[in-house]
């Protein structure tokens, strides 16, 4: 039966609106494996690929406990119905360390490590792999995604679909139009980030795109004030929260985020604008080279438990 469905998908080499119903995710750690429970909360088959079964078995550990905070809120009071919806969500994920049990996918989205060329290689080999009306995205945070794309065949199925995270929480979704993405394939990613419950917004392949580029030089400001010794970090992170109404200061975003994550995409940032205000932080630099990367590895700005 499923070899009949696959077969009928293969004939055709569009991806018509709400055709949507087979997702993989390449890359469980925790966007990938957010992008995977909101896609399964949606009712769509979800394939979840990583190379570590180590990070597959974390991945799914969390979107359990994930999805338990999600089924008590629709739930409330009906602990067998909370049940249900977790085993339901949970069930319709299937995790694999072998990318040929994910590509016979309507959507590929890749939230593997932010290196050119591995998410070149990886992004050929799926251009190969699948069938062709599979949709390739990408969530990378700032690398450009005409770069990444360069040297695939299928340039009008392909994007960007930067989540935030946490991603089951941050209702946000920004669907990157590559050079060559064809109308119905832009169409296809928006309706598809509707029904995984986001609201999308649309920009073009530029630096940090719209979030990351306004977020970066307000981070990069908070960190030199701290690094000058301006306010404490405690200051800095109330005053954005009681002064400006920001759910977390921006050194508490930093360490939540990751500071390796943070100093990357300012990286890209000044290396693609030039704008000074994205210069490499000294601090930052050296934070990050002491391991102190925040929540992930248990201090950044703050301690946290493990
Ligand atoms: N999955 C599901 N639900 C979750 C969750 C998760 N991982 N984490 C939190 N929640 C839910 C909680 O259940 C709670 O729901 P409720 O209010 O309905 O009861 C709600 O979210 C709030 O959670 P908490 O009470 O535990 O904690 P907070 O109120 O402190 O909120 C936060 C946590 C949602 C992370 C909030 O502090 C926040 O919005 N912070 C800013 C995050 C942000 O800016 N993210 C973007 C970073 S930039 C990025 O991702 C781009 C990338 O390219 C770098």
């Amino acid at each position: 039966m499923n070899k009949l469905i696959g077969l009928t998908r293969n004939f055709s080499n569009s991806t018509s609106l709400n055709a949507i119903k087979t997702v993989t995710v390449v890359g469980g750690g925790l966007m990938g494996s957010g992008i995977a429970q909101v896609a399964a909360q949606a009712g769509q088959n979800v394939n979840l690929i990583d190379l570590k079964p180590e990070l597959l078995d974390t991945a799914q550990k969390s979107i359990q406990n994930n999805l338990h905070r999600v089924a008590r809120k629709i739930h409330k009071d009906a602990p067998a119905k909370i049940e249900e919806y977790v085993k339901e969500a949970s069930e319709r994920i299937k995790v694999s360390t072998n990318l040929e049990d994910g590509t016979n996918a309507d959507l590929i989205v890749e939230a593997i490590v932010e290196k050119l060329d591995v998410k070149q290689q990886l992004f050929n080999r799926l251009d190969q792999l699948c069938p062709e009306h599979t949709i390739l995205a990408s969530n990378t945070s700032s690398i450009s995604i005409n770069e990444i794309g360069a040297g695939i065949k299928r340039k009008n199925k392909f994007g960007g679909l930067h989540f935030f995270n946490p991603v089951p929480v941050m209702r946000l979704l920004e669907v990157i139009k590559s050079e060559q993405m064809s109308e119905e394939t832009y169409q296809a990613m928006m309706e598809w980030g509707k029904s995984v419950g986001k609201t999308c917004i649309t920009c073009k392949d530029t630096p940090g795109f719209v979030v990351n580029r306004l977020l970066g030089p307000y981070s990069a400001e908070a960190l030199r004030m701290y690094e000058r010794g301006d306010a404490s970090k405690e200051d800095i992170d109330i005053g954005m929260k009681l002064g400006a109404g920001y759910p977390m200061g921006p050194l508490e975003l930093s360490d939540y985020t990751g500071l390796d994550t943070n100093k990357f995409v300012l990286n890209v940032l000044y290396e693609k604008t030039g704008n000074p205000v994205f210069k490499s932080i000294p601090l930052l630099d050296k934070m990050v080279a002491e391991g102190k990367l925040g929540v992930k590895t248990g201090e950044g700005f703050y301690k946290y438990k493990k």
